[in-house]
């Protein structure tokens, strides 16, 4: 019957027709995909990079007093209120840092003050970041002390940005608090206590914040507030949104609290040693695919169970469950350093260090994480060094074990070397150097100021008529959408 039908012929007739141009499409998209795959050096995308050609051009004239916004078409400043601010080819961040008590960032380390000062006298002696797992989310330790030892003249220490005393001068406004560390040692509660000291700073930091001019200023839009360890900072983020975060993924957050327009991703510090003049080679390394984690039953982590039994007969195949805890990362580095390829999927957050451990390790690293994002991904193509599978494929039969051993010596090499190229982004370390992780967040900070900026300006439209009112000390609305 449906054969005789003519406007169901037709119909074939067409599709057949979407057909052939669909193949015929697929087949100019598969040689553009063969072109794409061989060349295109530039992975790096250092026109993006603003201050590249400044990493070590800091000349320590005291009187800068331009802002490290990247357009080149700037506006010459007509006068000194902050109107319009331009770049004299010095795109250094400028960035004020609140004298917040030490009990928020370096007694949390144990540091005793001596004095009056709240800083620690880095001059002499660096206070030390308990080891372990902790040291995976010590983002906030790093740039602080960066911003420390930015007001002296040290003679390695590379300069994306510098700490300013007067707020009205600075691009961003940084908040020191030592979140990640507070929630690791400090939210379980104490038999005599009714709240966690990792809640009671946090309440104590938001009406701190939001009694600040600099706040006021800009409703916070300008602050920097940093809460790497996805469990840090969890009351005060929902008062804290319109501030920059730097988080590690976006897992625990609403979009309309944190997002990847307003926010930046930074790395986690890897637990396992970087690989020293690593001269191993595709043959060399003998282990084909390389996963040790928790085990994770919920959220996205059903798939890390999937992959278990989907791998667990396959010859050259490493896949253990449990922590890398002590002996363990010695074990996990051994592993990783002999590996050709490292898993990396998706357990009860998006993101995890192993994805970092593999990088310092140069095993290519294949991320199963559908919602992961990544750390400086506005200038690093991770394509070049990473392979991605979508969740849904990984946990077909087969597929990711086909995809692995069909990626050869020529293509496994290439990007062994692009992850030597790229390690150093995710190091960090005291002093920072050139281009190292704390830079690049310095950096992608310094990417977010002209849209902080355009922000800020919007809001100030109707302010020649708005009466100010005294809105207490919270002047943000919670999103309605938000159900904790
Ligand atoms: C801070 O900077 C602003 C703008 O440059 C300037 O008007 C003000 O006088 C400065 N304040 C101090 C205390 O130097
Ligand atoms: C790496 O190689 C350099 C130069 O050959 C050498 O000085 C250094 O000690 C080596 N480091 C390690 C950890 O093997």
């Amino acid at each position: 019957m449906a054969e005789r039908n003519p406007s169901l012929m037709g119909q074939k007739k067409s599709m057949f027709c979407l057909f052939s141009i669909t193949s015929i499409m697929l087949f100019v998209l598969s040689w553009l995909f063969v072109l794409r795959s061989t060349g295109h050096p530039y992975f790096i995308d250092h026109k993006l990079l603003p201050n590249h050609k400044l990493f070590a051009s800091f000349d320590s004239n005291p009187s800068i007093t331009s802002n490290p916004v990247i357009l080149k078409e700037q506006v010459e400043e007509p006068q000194e209120n902050n109107l319009v601010k331009c770049n004299r080819n010095n795109a250094i961040l400028k960035v004020f840092m609140y004298d917040l008590p030490p009990e928020f960032h370096f007694e949390l380390l144990d540091w005793k003050r001596e004095g009056k000062g709240v800083w620690p006298d880095i001059r002499t002696k660096i206070p030390v970041y308990p080891g372990g797992l902790n040291l995976q989310h010590s983002i906030e330790y790093w740039l602080t002390l960066d911003l420390l030892l930015s007001e002296f003249n040290h003679p390695t220490r590379a300069r994306s940005a510098i700490r300013v005393h007067n707020s009205s001068e600075a691009d961003v406004i940084f908040v020191p608090f030592f979140s990640s560390l507070c929630y690791n040692r400090y939210s379980r509660l104490k038999p005599h206590q009714k709240r966690s000291i990792n809640k009671l700073l946090q309440e104590k930091l938001v009406k701190f914040l939001t009694a600040q001019v600099e706040w006021k200023r800009s409703g916070g839009r300008d602050h920097i507030v940093l809460a790497h360890h996805p469990n840090s900072l969890l009351d005060a983020r929902m008062k804290l949104w319109p501030a920059t975060f730097i988080l590690s993924d976006f897992g625990r957050y609403p979009p309309n609290i944190a997002n990847v327009d307003k926010d930046v991703i930074a790395p986690y510090k890897h637990v396992i040693k970087s690989f020293v003049n690593d001269s191993s080679d595709f043959g060399s390394r003998p282990i084909l695919l390389f996963f040790q984690g928790a085990i994770y039953r919920k959220d996205g982590g059903f798939v890390r169970q999937e992959l278990f039994y989907l791998l667990k007969d396959e010859k050259d195949v490493h896949f253990s469950f449990g922590s890398v805890q002590r002996d363990g990362i010695h074990k996990a580095t051994q592993g990783m350093h002999s590996s050709k390829f490292c898993l990396n999927i998706a357990g009860d957050t998006p993101s995890s260090n192993r994805l970092f451990d593999a990088i310092a390790s140069h095993c290519v690293p294949v991320i199963i994480s559908d919602e992961i994002e990544l750390p400086f991904e506005d200038v690093l193509d991770y394509s070049q060094f990473c392979i991605f599978v979508r969740s849904s494929d990984a946990i077909k039969e087969k597929f990711l074990i086909n995809l692995i051993r069909s990626i050869g010596r020529e293509k496994w090499t290439q990007m062994w070397a692009k992850l030597k190229e790229v390690e150093h982004f995710f190091q960090f370390q005291y002093p920072s150097k050139e281009g190292d992780a704390v830079q690049m967040i310095w950096q992608a900070v310094a990417r977010k100021v002209p849209a902080i900026r355009m922000k800020i300006h919007k809001s100030r439209r109707f302010s020649h008529y708005n009466v100010v009112e005294d809105r207490g000390p919270i002047l943000v609305k919670l999103p309605n959408n938000f159900a904790e």
